[in-house]
């Protein structure tokens, strides 16, 4: 059994995942055959979620590098089957689930010869959900994610932009794969930096060029928070755009259950508490309302209660909003106006009740 382990390991280091996965499959029958049939299980089944991916992970696993630093200029991301949660308003979900049924029923409609180019543009508001969305799409479709960050890939000198760009579009072409350029706007933005216009006109040039050819044949989505800043002709070359924006009230309620669901709350049975929060986390990202109900896990945790309280989130949302300037006659006015009980402010503050009315006397 150590011997199989050994492989793994070797095969692990040297990213040879058809060793990884022929040993571990060879380790699971011997563990089964000496009565562990649980563990057995679980090695196979932590296999098999990534066999269909294997072959092509093979091909996917020398990735393209900067010819000066030697950097990678992809990362590729494997699919998981854990259900990446996303929230969206009905129509954009449509739209998504559109755009995943024909890269699904890709072949059969090339077949029947319907040409359909598998271009996406995401666009919106930081933490909305634009990376989260290719991630989502990567594991309904079983297909891994290329990643290339134009972010970091202008950022190198521009005379090897061009060469780069080149280099992660051949890498993916032809491979059962999903090309994703994320921070799509770094290409044009460089149009304020040091670069000689000619130049950096002439790497768009080529950038257009790679998408008319790559997204015939293959699947292409890219994103930007700065769409003001793409060229018109580059949004052309998208056959579906979809914005991607900030939660409204109905989205906002759904990621609060969302990122609590692994938690017992004492707000999210309860409507009128629900509807408060809702409307108290209007203007705010996806991502900042987890960081938000995160700390006030962390919190929750910390001090030892199992169940996540309305008040904890509403502290943590008050110190959000309010970062190096917070008072606790604020605080408390806050959780008194949003419904908290004195005897719990008093509580969580570790203040007399007489203190929290004190507080909210001075302030009014
Ligand atoms: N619509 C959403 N539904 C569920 N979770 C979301 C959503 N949007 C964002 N998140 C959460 O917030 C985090 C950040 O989101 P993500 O990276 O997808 O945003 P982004 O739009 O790509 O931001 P940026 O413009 O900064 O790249 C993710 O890890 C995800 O958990
Ligand atoms: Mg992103």
């Amino acid at each position: 059994m150590y011997t199989e382990i050994l492989r793994i390991i070797e095969g692990g280091l040297a990213k040879d995942t058809k060793k990884v996965f022929n040993y571990s499959k060879l380790l699971a029958d011997k563990i089964g055959k000496d009565g562990d049939d649980r563990m057995s299980k679980m090695i196979l089944k932590a296999i098999e979620s990534r066999s269909a991916t294997t072959i092509t992970m093979d091909e996917l696993l020398t990735t393209p590098v900067d010819q000066e630093s030697r950097l990678s200029i992809v990362d590729v991301s494997i699919p998981s089957k854990e259900g990446i949660p996303v929230v969206l308003p009905k129509l954009i979900d449509n739209k998504i689930a559109d755009f995943i049924n024909v890269v699904k029923y890709q072949s059969q409609l090339i077949q029947k010869g319907v040409e359909m180019s598998n271009s996406l543009l995401l666009y919106g508001n930081p933490g909305c959900g634009k990376t989260t969305v290719a991630k989502y799409i990567s594991e309904q479709t079983g297909l891994p994610l290329v990643i290339a960050r134009f972010d970091a890939i202008v950022s190198s000198l521009l005379g090897n932009t061009a060469k780069n760009i080149r280099k992660i579009f051949d890498f993916a072409d032809n491979k059962p794969c999903i090309l994703f350029l994320d921070e799509f706007d770094a290409i044009a933005k460089a149009r304020d930096d040091q670069y000689e216009l000619g130049e950096l006109k002439r790497v768009i040039n080529s950038l257009l060029q790679n998408i008319d050819s790559f997204a015939k044949q293959n699947i292409l989505i890219a994103a930007t928070n700065h769409s003001e800043l793409l060229d018109k002709a580059i949004w052309r070359r998208f056959n579906t755009v979809i914005e991607i924006g900030l939660p409204k009230e109905e989205e906002i309620v759904k990621l609060i259950k969302t990122f609590t669901s692994n938690f017992d709350t004492e707000f999210n049975a309860d409507d009128k508490r629900i509807d408060r929060l809702s409307k108290l986390f209007a203007e705010k990202s996806p991502s900042d309302i987890k960081t938000i109900i995160n700390n006030a896990k962390a919190q929750t945790v910390i001090n030892g209660r199992e169940v996540l309280q309305y008040e904890d989130v509403l502290v943590e949302l008050f110190e959000f909003n309010h970062r190096g300037n917070l008072t606790i006659e604020k605080l408390v006015e806050y959780l008194n106006d949003n419904g908290v009980p004195q005897t719990t402010i008093a509580d969580r503050m570790n203040v007399s009740l007489r203190q929290i009315r004190n507080y909210l006397n001075k302030q009014s």
